[in-house]
């Protein structure tokens, strides 16, 4: 896949998109922003369903241009967009470990697990064990492997991201892995740090994409500002939750 073509659709006045065509690329990231109710999770919905008309915004979305029937689609959507909702889980009673050999087994992929494991451990601060239950990892520990585990297992190249602020990860980490990979990352966020941080912004309004913004000069010098506090807070943050001062 090379790239991921949006037809514009209709807002809930079902007045035409704002945008006709939008072209997304591999490799970059894309922040979706927008009031509450303002369409953000509808638009990943749309793609993750490669949506064809029959979606209530009847936006068409494509892969490289191509046309997929309905049976395609519903196997298709699955094998090009991961999906990494806020409240999702492991559902699977076995170890880190054993699930990631089966994933790779299921995948046909030779991986070595302590490396995805490693990497996990890189945007969360509490480690994860190999030998861990899954289903008993914390919030934070499954986003952290559910991301190593796209960026290092899955073939899928499109990742949707929906709100990471909360999760407790490292999110400047979790999008670098991502990138490395040569991922198309979006990512819904109220956070002016995570919005400023893609070269493009996706504007919502009224169930619509409105505009697509291009990162500004001084927006990028606002965002190395931001960069700074937040690298600054999770040290802050790091100090305190292992009981050191501060000062
Ligand atoms: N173009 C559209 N036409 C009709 N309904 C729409 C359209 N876009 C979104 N909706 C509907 O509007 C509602 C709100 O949209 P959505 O959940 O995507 O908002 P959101 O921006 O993710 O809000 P939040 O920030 O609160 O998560 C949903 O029920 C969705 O299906
Ligand atoms: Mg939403």
């Amino acid at each position: 896949m090379h790239k991921l073509i949006i037809c514009g659709g209709n807002d809930k006045y079902g007045n035409s998109e704002g945008i006709q065509r939008l072209d997304l690329f591999r490799g970059e990231l894309y922040t979706i922003v927008g009031n509450t109710g303002s369409g953000k999770s509808r638009l990943m919905k749309d793609i993750e369903q490669l949506a064809d008309h029959d979606t209530v915004t009847q936006r068409r979305v494509f892969i490289d241009g191509k046309q997929f029937t309905w049976e395609e689609r519903q196997e298709q959507s699955l094998h090009f967009v991961a999906h990494l909702g806020q409240n999702m889980r492991f559902m699977l009673d076995t170890t880190v470990e054993e699930f990631l050999n089966l994933h790779a087994h299921c995948r046909a992929k030779e991986v070595d697990t302590n490396e995805i494991i490693f990497q996990a451990n890189q945007i969360t601060p509490e480690a994860i064990m190999p030998n861990q239950s899954l289903n008993l990892l914390s919030g934070g520990q499954t986003r952290a492997l559910m991301i190593a585990d796209i960026a290092l297992i899955c073939d899928s190249p499109i990742v949707l991201i929906d709100e990471i602020e909360n999760a407790g990860i490292d999110k400047e980490k979790a999008f670098a892995l991502l990138l490395s990979k040569e991922k198309l990352v979006m990512i819904v966020t109220h956070d002016p740090h995570t919005a400023l941080m893609a070269k493009q912004r996706i504007v919502m309004e009224a169930g619509a994409i409105k505009q697509v913004i291009q990162r500004s000069e001084k927006e990028a010098a606002i965002f190395e500002q931001l960069s700074k506090e937040y690298r600054k807070q999770k040290r802050l943050q790091n100090a305190i939750r292992n009981g050191e001062g501060v000062i």
